[in-house]
């Protein structure tokens, strides 16, 4: 993972367009410890913001022009406000186009984009862009808009912008994270829980594990999942999956829809489980979750990959406490719970299984929990 600080990018900016940034913003990314694809259907979820930031340097301009240098693509996009960039330039000029639509009146900017944050990962590379650019743009106008309110540009600029039709968990988490806890959202009203998240004191490590598989929200695949949790929820009468019983689920008769209703209805609970064992500090009996919610992504929900479902059996043969993917799935991240002590044994035993399949070797990191996008 590249260095970046502040002064680093606040160097690249003055390498880029010759003049010194009005100031440094960044947002973090995120791993989901449990509750996947409960966003969109208005359940529950229990992100855990990372050390690993996306950090944006800028400066308001007196034009129209918008100029955004990447250090990740060593590229430079030129355009307008209004103007949609594409690739990694959409998600920055949609925030724009998103915040302006809110009613800003949004002038030229020069940014500059750096990032810890590995990109297409499952850990929310592009939430932690996208507002670290939107927290960054709204101080310069006399912070318009509340934190809530950036959540919904940010959700917007993804869905309506670049055409990513994420839910919301990544954005709140971006902007609402606390150091050293993990978040419960509850997306039916949007309220949130900071729930005390300290691993190392309950004598536990969480390890991320980067198939370095590259997954993108924006292929059709994540879409049709919450397409089919909307009909699923349409047949039953009721406005949302969050609403359907067990006994509901399993009265579909579409068995792909029965298994979409069957992953949410039971992902749900299961992220309830594991909040209150947060809460009462039961470290130890959240392994058995993360296995079955894995296993619930990887046959009712269908978003797993033969790397992440390798990455999690190698996890716990070696000792992991349990193991699931994290994220929209088709690649990217798994998490392992592991006790203190056995990293390094999971970590081999990872390493091994990849290097018996000949695919390339994973990336690892402890998870650190950090704190929510700000000016630095
Ligand atoms: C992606 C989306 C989130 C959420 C997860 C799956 O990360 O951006 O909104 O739906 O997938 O839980």
């Amino acid at each position: 993972m590249s260095s970046v600080s502040k002064d680093s990018v606040l160097q690249q900016f003055r390498d880029t367009y010759g003049y010194q940034a009005t100031g440094v913003w960044s947002a973090p990314g995120r791993i989901n410890l449990i509750g996947e694809h409960t966003d969109y259907n208005s359940g529950l979820c229990l992100p855990v913001a990372l050390e690993q930031r996306t950090l944006v340097a800028v400066a308001p301009r007196d034009d129209q022009a918008v100029r955004i240098h990447s250090r990740q693509s060593e590229a430079t996009y030129v355009g307008a406000v209004g103007e949609i960039g594409a690739d990694w330039a959409a998600y920055p000029t949609a925030v724009l186009w998103s915040l302006a639509r809110e009613g800003m009146t949004v002038g030229g900017i020069d940014l500059v984009i750096d990032s810890s944050v590995p990109v297409g990962a499952g850990l929310s590379s592009s939430a932690a862009l996208t507002c670290s650019v939107a927290l960054a743009v709204n101080d310069l106008h006399g912070s318009m808009f509340t934190r809530d309110q950036l959540v919904q540009v940010c959700i917007r600029a993804e869905n309506d912008g670049v055409g990513a039709p994420t839910g919301g968990m990544d954005q709140t988490i971006a902007l609402f994270a606390k150091p050293s806890t993990a978040l419960l959202l509850d997306c039916r009203d949007g309220s949130i829980d900071h729930i005390p998240f300290d691993l190392h004191d309950a004598g536990f490590e969480l390890l991320v594990i980067d198939t370095r598989v590259k997954h993108s929200l924006a292929d059709g695949q994540y879409g049709l999942r919450r397409a089919q949790c909307v009909d699923a929820a349409a047949i039953l009468g009721i406005p949302s999956l969050r609403e359907a019983t067990a006994e509901q689920a399993e009265s579909l008769s579409d068995p792909i829809l029965r298994a979409r209703a069957r992953h949410v209805v039971t992902e749900i609970n299961r992220t309830l489980l594991t909040a209150e064992l947060l809460r009462t500090r039961r470290f130890d009996d959240i392994g058995s979750l993360l296995d079955s919610s894995h296993t619930s992504l990887r046959d009712n929900f269908e978003v797993s990959c033969d790397e992440l479902d390798v990455a999690v059996t190698a996890a716990r043969v070696a000792g992991a406490a349990g193991a699931r993917m994290t994220g929209g799935g088709f690649g990217g991240s798994a998490i392992a719970l592991i006790p203190a002590g056995k990293s390094a044994d999971v970590t081999e035993s990872v390493r091994e299984a990849f290097a018996a399949q000949t695919w390339q070797p994973p990336h690892f990191f402890d998870v650190a929990p950090g704190g929510s996008a700000s000016r630095l």
